[in-house]
């Protein structure tokens, strides 16, 4: 069974009370749920971690090195000014996904550059929690 980690960033822990026109109206614990049965519906193990820090965002991509067989993640705010993560994604090269709930190519300019996608193979926006059962798809999907 192939061990899969998700990582959600900074307010992520906040859904369904931040902006829920935009990031709609479920918990993160609905989110976590959503994502346990994807994973178990895919034959995955998943682990899931969340931080608001960035240094704590590094640190769970550095210990999946030699542990997880792919990553999926929402880097939230960090995925447009985190050299620091692009950085710890490409020193681990466990295949990435990178998951946005709403779809960032239509939203402010500053959200237009994504540092933490260029060291993903796929980036899934605006498909809300499915972008996280698209993403757990093609990493079990994959050789
Ligand atoms: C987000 C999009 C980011 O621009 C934003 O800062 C977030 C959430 C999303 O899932 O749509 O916090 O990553």
């Amino acid at each position: 069974m192939k061990n899969i980690l998700v990582i959600n960033g900074p307010n992520l822990n906040m859904l369904g009370i931040r902006e829920p026109a935009i990031y709609g109206r479920e918990s993160y614990a609905a989110l976590l749920s959503y994502i346990q049965s994807a994973a178990d519906a895919l034959g995955l193990h998943v682990a899931c971690f969340q931080s608001n820090s960035e240094g704590e965002l590094v640190t769970a991509i550095q210990q999946a090195y030699g542990k997880m067989d792919g990553i999926v993640i929402n880097p939230a705010a960090y995925t447009h000014t985190s050299v620091a993560i692009l950085d710890a994604l490409k020193a681990v090269g466990l295949p990435a996904v990178e998951v946005h709930l709403s779809a960032v190519e239509t939203r402010e300019a500053f959200r237009q550059i994504s540092y933490a996608g260029m060291a993903c193979e796929k980036t899934i926006t605006g498909k809300g929690f499915a972008g996280y059962q698209e993403a757990l798809q093609y990493l079990a999907a994959k050789e």
